[in-house]
């Protein structure tokens, strides 16, 4: 939902509250004393039964008592103004009302108003007796947790204005339709919104919608509505319509030829998240002479603005990002600067890749709020006339090759300017040591920008309001002040990474930090301190010392130098999913209770530390892992036969672990900062459109470089759904498990330096998708089974075994040696398969990006290796894996 939707649902919302009131107050005043019949209050009260249950809290003025005897005073209840008193209307909005619907309601005959918005039913279907209340003007169902699909009856209700059914927020589409053939009855429909109601099958719902002669606001969000299939019968389009929106869903260009037909009257237009590959912004919208706002993001539009958008003198608001439209800016703002009023407030064309060409002079936009030019191809220096723009809020330049020096007079009118983003540029930023900037910033993200001189940069220190700053990589070389650590205990997101920054973090505590990155610097001593929030904490790569049970909550803090025991206040932190405390110099046993404590860990990372003792068979209750890396260490022991208890290794293909990520933001309140909501799955402030990726994880188990002894247990060939094992540098005895070829995922084999004996099983040249075997400096022996695989991997996979013979090995087998009954091994499975769902890895450009950042999923082919993982928190179970991109 966009900010526009925000404001007009308010304004529906505002007039809505009013209305009722008016009516109340008409009613209350020209009859105090009408009655209410008692048919109409027996129907009532058994409405009311059904739909609170034994909850006396509710609908308590409801009642058969004396003084409550008049239904028509009854909460939410109306009646008509004449003697009869009928109840008219019934708004039961917002009660907390759970159960079923009474058919007692078609009682109510004269109900003209019916709203049960914000309830909970359950998803029990709309009840088809509704259709029965002939006389509802306004039907208002959204939000109530109904189901089922939309019965034909409502087709009855042949005086309904006003019909919302839409579920926005809901994970599914609950409430779904087969066909719209009771929609042309409502001949009087002004407005009609199905948002997430599910209507993939309806292929006429554009024929049905046409013959509406007076809706004025349609609004079909996220309803799977089908491609159009264009006919001659939907050319003449209503003339009506005010408000349009049809985003989130799987239209095709086809739509626009309805749309350009004759709606003069349009204001608002949405149409985002379709797919419009192929085709450009349809010159004849530019007809649409009424229009304040299009918004059309996350389409594939291509081209450039059609000349025609210099018509649009009444443009406010253009939000077209994440396109891949063309063309050079100076034509864009060429067009949209036609007008001898420019109206624009608001624009968005970041991220559409080939907008390319200059910054031009934009002083023409006089109103010019929010201007979102990011993730282009814009070259050449920003003009300094920017600084004159004295309404701007909000400068999106970011990730763009954008040029030359920054100085104060770009800044010297923006008094107003809250958000400020120029990240990834080759900008660098020379103000003078006492400047005052005229702003007070909320989010600074000034990612790669080179701050001159490479000292600390002082204004920070007059900016008292701002919750987000991006100042990595700003080549600054200085002793952080004491002062920048208290302006930050406000902060939410802070990334002062990869910079030569140096002190230590003090007394600081960052108790709204939900983004922490002070890695690549040389900061010292003690961690900083409550960070109960954070979501992703990032303290790689520094000198911070003392001993490790000093933090909680804490996850990333690979490549620092903490000594001691892992620290047991992690007990406490039972939703933790990850885990990575590699290349620290821990050195204590592998805590027992790691298995019980953190039942929720999927990826635990102990790498590279001192840890000794066997491994505790209690950690294979963490039913949850997929991956586990606790190489080197000084582990000794055998591997633990329970192993197989590790149920996503024992699954094959994608896990179950599904991330949601909402990204969103809210202008004017801290753009870029992120929160993660109960389910645990990250959010960003405010609501503007959500994507969502599967992250099926790598499955993978390191134990190399320890002192493991004893043989490989056979229980290993259990865990099915294994892409990478790695024992390799140990000491193992005995055979690789005859049943190894059990492992079909596996892409990554490394067995390498033990002691292994015994043949190389038959079974093994069965995984047809092992991409990576290395057997080297074990004591295997006999002939190398001959498969479609194992003979590609060349004798580096297999030297240091003298006694293994057979190609590639140049050493021929002797009769003994070849061993018995060995055949060749054909596999009959699909082999171009690349690596399928396993392997799908959510690329996280977002946290490098910002909030703004681009997410997809990437299809892993087997060359691509994942690089690392970040931090988790207690407070979530969401993962990110940070990849490279290809
Ligand atoms: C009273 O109002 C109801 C509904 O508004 C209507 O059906 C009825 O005819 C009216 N009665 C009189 C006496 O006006
Ligand atoms: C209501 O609609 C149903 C199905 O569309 C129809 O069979 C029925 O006759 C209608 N009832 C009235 C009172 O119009
Ligand atoms: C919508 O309905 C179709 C079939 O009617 C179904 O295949 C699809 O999964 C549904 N989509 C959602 C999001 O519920
Ligand atoms: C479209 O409207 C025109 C004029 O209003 C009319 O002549 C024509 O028959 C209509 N076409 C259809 C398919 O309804
Ligand atoms: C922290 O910043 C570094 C360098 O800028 C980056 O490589 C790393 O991915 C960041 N960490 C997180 C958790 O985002
Ligand atoms: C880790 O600790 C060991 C002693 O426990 C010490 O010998 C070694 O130098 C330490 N390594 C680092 C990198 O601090
Ligand atoms: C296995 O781990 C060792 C280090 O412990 C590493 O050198 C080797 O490359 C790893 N093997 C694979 C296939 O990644």
């Amino acid at each position: 939902m966009t900010l526009t939707n925000i404001d007009h649902e308010k304004q529906i919302y505002c007039f809505k509250v009013f209305r009722s009131f008016l009516v109340v107050l008409l009613l209350r005043m020209n009859n105090p004393c009408i009655g209410c019949s008692e048919r109409e209050m027996q129907a009532l009260l058994t409405l009311k039964q059904g739909l609170v249950g034994d909850d006396s809290d509710r609908l308590l003025s409801w009642g058969r008592e004396a003084q409550n005897r008049n239904c028509c005073q009854w909460e939410g209840v109306y009646c008509s103004s004449n003697q009869t008193g009928h109840v008219v209307e019934l708004d039961l909005e917002d009660q907390s009302l759970q159960g079923k619907i009474s058919p007692e309601l078609v009682k109510l005959q004269h109900l003209e108003y019916l709203n049960l918005r914000f309830n909970n039913l359950s998803r029990s279907q709309i009840p088809d007796f509704i259709g029965s209340l002939s006389n509802l003007r306004h039907l208002d169902l959204s939000s109530a947790n109904f189901g089922g699909e939309i019965p034909n009856q409502l087709g009855n209700l042949t005086h309904l204005q006003y019909l919302d059914l839409s579920s926005p927020g809901l994970p599914e589409n609950s409430i779904h339709a087969k066909n719209l053939n009771w929609l042309p009855s409502l001949s009087g429909l002004k407005h009609l919104d199905l948002s997430s109601t599910n209507l993939s099958d309806v292929v006429g719902w554009l024929e049905a919608v046409n013959m509406l002669p007076k809706l004025t606001n349609l609004i079909l969000d996220g309803c799977n509505l089908p491609p159009i299939i264009f006919s001659v019968a939907i050319i003449n389009s209503s003339n009506s319509l005010v408000h349009v929106d049809l985003s989130r869903n799987n239209l095709n260009s086809s739509i626009f030829q309805w749309l350009s037909g004759t709606h003069t009257n349009l204001v608002y237009l949405d149409l985002s998240m379709n797919y419009f590959r192929g085709s450009s912004i349809p010159a004849a919208f530019g007809n649409m002479s009424s229009l304040e706002y299009l918004i059309i993001y996350g389409s594939e539009l291509e081209g450039g603005f059609p000349n025609s958008f210099a018509k649009l003198c009444r443009l406010r608001y253009l939000e077209l990002f994440r396109n891949s439209l063309s063309g050079q800016l100076t034509k864009f703002v060429e067009i949209l600067s036609e007008c001898d009023q420019n109206t624009l407030e608001y624009l968005d064309i970041s991220y559409n890749k080939d907008i390319v060409g200059s910054l031009p002079d934009l002083t023409n936009f006089l109103s010019l709020k929010h201007l979102f030019l990011g993730g282009n191809n814009l070259s050449g220096r920003i003009p300094e006339s920017i600084g004159r723009m004295s309404e701007l809020e909000t400068i999106h330049f970011a990730w763009n090759s954008l040029e030359g020096v920054i100085s104060e007079t770009h800044f010297s009118k923006l008094s107003k300017l809250s958000y400020l983003d120029l990240s990834s540029n080759s900008l660098l930023l020379n103000f003078s040591f006492d400047w005052i900037p005229p702003f007070q910033l909320q989010g600074i993200k000034l990612k790669s920008c080179k701050m001159w001189p490479s000292s600390f940069p002082k204004w920070l220190q007059t900016q008292k309001n701002y919750t987000s700053l991006d100042i990595s990589d700003a080549g600054i070389s200085d002793t952080i002040p004491s002062w920048f650590w208290d302006l930050s205990q406000k902060l939410e997101d802070m990334d002062i990474s990869h910079n030569q920054m140096r002190g230590t973090v003090g007394n600081t505590r960052l108790e709204y930090a939900q983004y922490l990155n002070l890695s690549w610097n040389q900061l010292k001593g003690p961690l900083p301190s409550v960070l109960s929030k954070v979501a992703a904490l990032d303290l790689s790569h520094n000198n911070f010392s003392g001993a490790a049970s000093f933090f909680i909550e804490t996850l990333k803090l690979s490549n620092n130098r903490f000594v001691g025991e892992m620290p047991s206040q992690l007990k406490n932190c039972r939703k933790l999913a990850l885990l990575d405390l590699g290349e620290n110099n821990l050195s204590s046993s592998i805590p027992k209770w790691l298995g019980a404590s953190l039942p929720n860990l999927g990826i635990l990372i102990l790498r590279g530390n001192q840890f000794y003792r066997s491994i505790p068979p209690q950690l294979c209750h963490l039913t949850r892992i997929q991956i586990l890396d606790l190489s080197r260490n000084k582990i000794s022991g055998t591997i633990p036969k329970c192993l197989n208890n590790l149920i996503p290794l024992a699954q094959k293909g994608n896990s179950s672990l599904t991330i949601q990520h909402h990204y969103t933001f809210q202008l004017g309140e801290g753009l870029s900062s992120w929160l993660y909501d109960d389910e645990a799955s990250l959010t960003w402030k405010g609501v503007r459109s959500k994507y969502q990726s599967t992250l099926g994880l790598v499955k993978s188990i390191d134990l190399s470089s320890n002192k493991l002894t004893g043989e490989i247990p056979s229980e290993i060939t259990d865990l099915v759904g294994l892409v990478s094992l790695n024992l390799s540098r140990n000491q193992l005895t005995g055979q690789i498990p005859s049943r190894i070829g059990m492992l079909q995922e596996l892409d990554s084999l490394d067995l390498s330096r033990n002691h292994i004996n015994g043949r190389i099983p038959n079974s093994l040249s069965r995984i047809d998708r092992i991409g990576y075997l290395d057997l080297l400096e074990n004591e295997l022996s006999g002939k190398i089974p001959i498969g479609t695989q194992l003979q590609s991997f060349g004798p580096s996979s297999y030297g240091g075994n003298p006694l293994l013979c057979g190609l590639p090995l140049l050493r021929t087998c002797n009769e003994e040696e070849k061993g018995p009954g060995q055949t060749v091994l054909v596999n009959q499975e699909d082999k171009d398969g690349l690596i399928t769902q396993g392997f799908y890895i959510s690329l996280g450009l977002g946290f490098a990006v910002g909030f703004w950042g681009v997410f997809g999923t990437l299809l892993f082919n087997r060359s691509c290796r994942y690089t690392y993982f970040n931090f988790w928190t207690c407070f979530t179970n969401w993962l990110y894996v940070k990849a490279p991109l290809r």
